[in-house]
């Protein structure tokens, strides 16, 4: 079992509820962020999978899913298809090494804003990617907490936490990436696309 300080600050995995309603079609999420068919993805930081299905089914091609939490794994290896989808359970800092292969996109979704070494993270994302390889994140956009209900509640990262589309790609861009594309994901939400730089082995 690992650690509780291996875990990335509040980024426990949110209550199906009302992630469902903030999430109505994981499917058309993935489509808008430009993942089709044929790509071979990463989901990191996978949680239950609510994700990772509609990954693997919109793809057709091989999916990895990566967690720390077991018990996260096990919800995700329940739900959906599961033809194609490779889980390991691990550390996403570790990604690099984890990777049986290297993959043509990394996912990372409502987790980036608890890393605590956002471009060491990168790094190992940008070694685990083939050459012009892309990291997609989507992050919670840079509004006050309490703007941000679900159901009738304040939903998200505590506003501190929350980083713009700016301050993400002071995050990740040294790693050797160049940030390629913002795409508004409402009604809190936007992703944003990096594509692993050509000079990176
Ligand atoms: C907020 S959930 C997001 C799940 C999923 N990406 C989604 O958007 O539905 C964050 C997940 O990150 C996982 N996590 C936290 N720290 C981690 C680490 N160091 N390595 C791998 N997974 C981690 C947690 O176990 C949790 O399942």
């Amino acid at each position: 079992m690992p650690s509780r300080d291996q875990f990335f600050p509040a980024t426990g995995m949110p209550d199906p509820d009302w992630w469902r309603a903030l999430w109505p079609s994981p499917r058309d999420v993935l489509r808008k962020l430009g993942i089709k068919e044929g790509d071979v993805v990463a989901d990191l930081c996978c949680g239950d999978g609510y994700f990772t299905s509609a990954l693997a089914e919109l793809t057709g091609a091989e999916t990895f899913a990566v967690d720390l939490d077991p018990n996260q794994l096990a919800a995700a290896q329940s739900r959906g298809i599961r033809e194609r989808i490779t889980w390991l359970l691990g550390d996403a800092r570790e990604i690099d090494v984890l990777m049986p292969e290297p993959v043509d996109v990394v996912l990372m979704a409502n987790t980036f804003h608890g890393v605590p070494e956002p471009t060491e993270l990168s790094g190992a994302v940008a070694r685990a990617l083939v050459p012009d390889g892309r990291f997609i994140i989507v992050n919670w956009h840079a509004r006050p907490r309490e703007e941000t209900p679900v159901l009738e509640k304040p939903r998200g990262p505590a506003t501190g936490l929350r980083l713009s589309p700016v301050a993400l790609e002071g995050l990740v861009a040294p790693a050797g990436f160049t940030q390629e594309d913002v795409i508004e994901l409402p009604p809190y939400h936007y992703g944003t696309v990096f594509r692993k730089s050509r000079d990176r082995p």
